[in-house]
């Protein structure tokens, strides 16, 4: 792998304040192995509820932000906002926020840039639908995602890319090791091409889409993947921290 082990679980549009409690007091007595980071992005609601509850092991991230400074945006969250309440970290361009919501290449890129520039880091998200990888275009799609973060960020020091097919995302269908690791590498290729080799060698590359606490220590042996972002299985602690444990 490179770099540091990085394990996100984003906990969606999930839980209570009742289930989120219960939730982070499990990850406030699971013991995490020290080289690895850990991060939980939980509903906006209980942003401020977990970063005041949670243990400082663990970093909080937001599922999305709005693209420049906050002001009159009816019903969106500023990343100045986010920073204020102790959020590093926010999700962006997830498979959820594309396909139902709409967000394209550019909108994404956008926000990220805006978030890179204030100061949060980034989890940019990518990945293909079934019919895309069904039409061999899984590369293309990939790196025509890549390329939109490219062009408009200033950096990649503080992003982590998810690899997320579509199809394996909240489907149990897992991709096999092997399928991910192929995409890992292509995706490390062209940023070694389209960015530079130093980008390509430091950035994370982690890989999201039914991840469990039985298929994580397979997939976490390739060399190529470096972490995982969690959805359904990260709803639970102990099984969130034997994904974090999976560190090779
Ligand atoms: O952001 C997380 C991914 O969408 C994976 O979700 O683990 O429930 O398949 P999942």
């Amino acid at each position: 792998g490179t770099g540091k082990f990085f394990v996100g679980g984003n906990w969606k549009c999930n839980g209570s304040k009742e289930s989120i409690t219960k939730l982070v007091s499990d990850l406030n007595s699971a013991t995490l192995e020290p080289d690895v980071d850990v991060v939980v992005a939980p509903p906006f609601v209980y942003l401020d509820m977990v970063k005041n509850s949670l243990t400082d092991r663990i970093e909080i991230s937001a599922q999305n932000s709005w693209i420049s400074k906050g002001g009159a945006f009816t019903g969106e969250i500023s990343v100045e906002q986010l920073k204020d309440i102790g959020c590093k970290w926010v999700i962006l361009g997830h498979s959820e926020r594309r396909h139902v919501i709409g967000e394209t290449d550019q909108f994404i890129g956008k926000k990220a840039a805006y978030a890179l520039n204030q100061g949060l880091g980034v989890i940019a998200c990518i990945g293909e639908l079934l019919e895309e990888r069904e039409a061999g275009k899984t590369f293309d799609v990939c790196f025509k995602q890549l390329k939109a973060y490219a062009d408009a960020i200033p950096s990649w020091d503080a992003v982590v890319i998810a690899y997320e097919p579509v199809w394996a995302i909240g489907t149990g269908k897992v991709a096999t090791p092997q399928q991910a690791q192929e995409v890992h590498v292509a995706c490390r290729d062209w940023l070694k091409k389209n960015v530079s080799p130093e980008v390509a060698s430091k950035t994370r590359i982690i890989y999201g889409g039914s991840v469990n606490g039985s298929n994580c220590a397979e997939l976490a042996k390739q060399e190529d993947i470096d972490g995982f972002l969690v959805g359904g299985a990260s709803l639970k602690g102990p099984e969130f921290a034997i994904i974090v444990n999976s560190v090779t």
